[in-house]
């Protein structure tokens, strides 16, 4: 049973420590939320299975890290300096602002009136200048990224000759991406400062691309369901020809069950889109249009490849798995969300994250505080396991209490100390779904957990 509704997970994310509503002290900040102790320990650990999934596991894709802000004329020729739109109307009665697209039965969804202005497009990029310049000077402007994709194909070259690639190979960046959305909103869903997971895959043009897709898709569905996000809740959608990005040949987006208790449950959650060469075409400096002209007569490079099997020089063609974190952390947490009820009737959450996930993966619970023996050897096996593994030794309730509030924030196990411990130098672990008890020697006890903390075995992936 996944969680009902995202705000059962926006009550239990604040006051369990995994996201806050941003600048409460001053009344907020209108959709951007912080992540405290809980919430950053997630987002990295589902950044770092991602990393490991396609960088370290697959023997095609580097890793980069590319800068927030970058030359303007990145935007001018990717083409979002002049279609990075939303359309905006207004509604007449209650000066209330909309994206135009989300309007449904052409009623304002503030005051239910039909009297809209003309629908016109406002860039969402955000904005910045650069240098002590004055206000008015347009050549200070910049932009922070809307997209993490074009630090990886402005690096195109400088990293298939620094790792001496040949295709296909794919270069993958996560960071932070701003999009200043109209109507951001739904806690992590649609924030205007987000993170994204991209991976750039080059292949040739004469690639067949739209397998390729499907192949993406395959795989993160799989990934996905190593990360415990059910199949079930997961919805594939072609996005039709009038729907596709200004770059894009074919999208499938991966959509997530975020809202069940709506009749229309799903928003996107992923998109696996063939860029073609756009991308790498437009940056080049060779690239002539059918008169002959330079397209990009700002650049200085030439981002074509030399293929040497066919002695042909070409741009070439792109599949982009496009991923958000929050968005993906925020299916996890639905999905891990669960309710169990105990002998004694009570109701008890129980977040079944997926081990790998699990921001701590062991808490050491003493069973006796008031025993310094007990206290002793529970605080001194939580420092033997803190080199391999995210441990934390809590005293702050009876074990009942202890045990239900690492159930509700995801940890894998629970370690007792007791009085038998200091005889037999056995402690007891408790396993989080089943809630039954194992009793195991100290000396055995790191190996034990690191055993059951491995990752989901994601099927290696099938040769491109
Ligand atoms: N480079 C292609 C690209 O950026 P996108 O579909 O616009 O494609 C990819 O974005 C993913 O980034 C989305 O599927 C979503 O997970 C995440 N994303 C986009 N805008 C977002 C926002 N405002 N808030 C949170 N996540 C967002």
């Amino acid at each position: 049973m996944p969680a009902p509704n995202i705000d059962t997970i926006v009550s239990l994310a604040k006051r369990r420590g995994f996201v806050f509503p941003s600048s409460e002290v001053y009344g907020g900040l209108g959709s951007a939320w912080d992540y405290g102790p809980l919430g950053v320990e997630l987002c990295n650990n589902v950044k770092q299975a991602w990393w490991r999934w396609l960088v370290y596991e697959r023997d095609d894709v580097e890793g980069i890290d590319s800068s927030i802000i970058l030359n303007r004329l990145v935007w001018k020729y990717s083409g979002h300096e002049a279609t990075f739109n939303d359309w905006l109307i207004d509604c007449r009665k209650c000066k209330g602002r909309f994206r135009a697209d989300k309007i449904v039965d052409n009623k304002c969804p503030s005051c239910g009136a039909s009297d809209w202005t003309e629908a016109r497009p406002f860039n969402t990029m955000l904005q910045t200048k650069l240098g002590a310049v004055a206000d008015d000077d347009p050549t200070a402007l910049a932009y922070l990224r809307p997209e993490t994709a074009q630090g990886i194909f402005i690096n195109f070259l400088n990293v298939q000759t620094a790792m001496r690639r040949k295709l296909p190979f794919g270069i993958a960046q996560v960071g932070k991406s701003f999009r200043n959305e109209v109507t951001p909103g739904n806690f992590i869903l649609r924030t205007r400062e987000f993170e994204q997971m991209e991976m750039e895959y080059f292949v040739s043009p004469t690639a067949e691309h739209s397998k390729l897709v499907d192949y993406w898709v395959e795989q993160y569905l799989e990934w996905f369901g190593s990360l415990g996000i059910d199949r079930e809740n997961l919805y594939l959608y072609e996005v039709p020809k009038e729907e596709l990005a200004h770059y894009s040949k074919r999208t499938v987006d991966i959509m997530y069950r975020y809202f069940p208790e709506r009749e229309k449950p799903w928003e996107e959650l992923m998109g696996i889109a063939w860029r073609t060469d756009f991308d790498l075409s437009i940056h080049s400096k060779n690239k002539v249009d059918e008169e002959g002209k330079r397209i990009n007569p700002d650049s200085t490079e030439d981002l074509s490849y030399f293929d040497e099997p066919t002695k042909q020089r070409f741009y070439p063609h792109v599949i982009e798995p496009a991923a958000g974190v929050n968005r993906t952390v925020l299916a996890v947490l639905m999905d891990a969300y669960s309710e169990k009820t105990n002998d004694k009737g009570e109701t008890r959450v129980i977040l079944k994250l997926s081990p790998q996930l699990a921001p701590i993966k062991a808490a050491i619970l003493p069973l006796a505080k008031n025993k310094p023996e007990i206290v002793g050897m529970a605080k001194a096996i939580k420092r033997s396991l803190q080199p391999v593994l995210r441990a934390v030794y809590d005293d702050t309730g009876g074990i009942g209490k202890l045990y239900a509030r690492q159930d509700e924030i995801g940890t894998p196990f629970c370690i007792t100390v007791d009085h038998q411990s200091l005889e037999d130098e056995a402690v007891t672990v408790r396993n989080r779904d089943t809630w039954e008890q194992e009793r195991i020697k100290v000396s055995e006890l790191a190996e034990h957990l690191q055993k059951r903390l491995k990752p989901y075995p994601v099927a290696p992936p099938e040769t491109i």
